[in-house]
């Protein structure tokens, strides 16, 4: 069973996703349990025929024992300016609903979508003390996603031919498209994008979701697409590759963070941290994205 923790846009989308391929059972919690309730009505018509597969709805967070992946799309708002503005009271939400997985669900694979991702990510394990392999913040897979679309655009090729392109770092303003491995219709994208559009194409990854809500008011398939990649590698033990936020122990030099870098995903959650290399530029832009994560952390302990 999978279970959704947060059945707004984003965990309904989720849903959807895993009931109309088949994945499995899904389960979905919301705060107000008519929004839940409703999202399940309404996807239970999504049920394939022959299919065994089935959505129920409900706020009761007992529910979620014995599922085997448990994702949380929880929000207590929404944010305007930057991901982190609602961060107290997104670490107050997410410290609540870790003590209730710890008590009804503690064996799951845990999948963190809500924002801040990679404080929230880092929070979660440390308050639930699960193996860092078990608990896995997606966004860094959305953000690669929006590289390869920009790029695709700029250079109006079908997104297929681009290859590589990975954004790693914090899912925030201090996010790192890595140019030095991307490859365009087969040629290095370093050779044929100069420092000045390098610096455009990062601000517009950067700034996505802000381009995007001119037109609607929050993102939801995108994200919803890259976890549902996910669950299915989890379920089917099919490998999948994908840079994700997971706490560090040394990789990539960093310590007592969680953000996003190459993983290796199968059964059981982070079977690999992938170390690749990158040129001294994106390694120091890394760096900083991680001393950004480290001070939204360190502050939460002065509030
Ligand atoms: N990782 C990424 O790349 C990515 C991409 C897009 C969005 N996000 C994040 O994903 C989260 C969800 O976005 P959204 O657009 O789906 O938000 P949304 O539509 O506002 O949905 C959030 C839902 O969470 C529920 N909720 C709040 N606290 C809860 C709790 N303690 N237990 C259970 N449910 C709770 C809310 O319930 P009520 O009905 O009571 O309000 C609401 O239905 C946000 O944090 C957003 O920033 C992340």
């Amino acid at each position: 069973m999978i279970s959704i923790i947060g059945s707004g846009r984003v965990g309904a989308a989720i849903a959807f996703l895993c009931i109309s391929n088949e994945l499995d059972d899904v389960l979905l919690i919301n705060r107000t349990k008519s929004k839940a309730i409703g999202e399940a009505l309404d996807i239970s018509n999504a049920v394939p025929e022959n299919s065994n597969v089935s959505i129920h709805g409900t706020d009761d967070f007992s529910k979620i024992s014995g599922s085997d992946i448990i994702v949380i799309t929880a929000s207590t708002g929404i944010y305007l300016k930057n991901r982190t503005e609602m961060m107290v009271a997104q670490v107050e939400m997410i410290k609540q609903i870790a003590n209730q997985i710890k008590k009804y669900c503690p064996s799951a694979i845990m999948l963190i979508i809500s924002n801040p991702l990679d404080v929230l990510t880092f929070i979660f394990q440390k308050e639930t003390q699960l193996s860092r392999n078990k608990v896995i913040g997606i966004a860094s897979s959305l953000d690669s996603s929006r590289f390869r679309y920009l790029l695709s655009e700029k250079f109006q090729i079908k997104q297929s031919k681009i290859v590589n392109a990975l954004v790693l770092g914090e899912h925030g303003d201090s996010m790192v498209p890595i140019f030095s491995r991307v490859k365009i219709n087969k040629k290095n994208a370093i050779e044929i994008i100069n420092e000045a559009e390098k610096q455009i194409i990062t601000t517009e990854i950067q700034n996505y979701w802000k381009s995007l809500r001119i037109f609607k008011s929050r993102s939801q398939f995108g994200i919803a697409k890259n976890t549902f990649d996910v669950i299915r590698s989890i379920i089917k033990n099919e490998e999948l590759v994908i840079p994700a936020s997971i706490v560090l122990n040394g990789e990539y030099g960093e310590k007592n963070i969680s953000m996003g870098i190459p993983v290796k995903i199968n059964k059981d959650g982070v079977k690999e941290i992938i170390e690749i290399k990158l040129n001294e530029s994106e390694s120091r832009s890394l760096k900083i994205s991680a001393q950004t994560i480290r001070d939204y952390i360190k502050s939460l302990n002065n509030q």
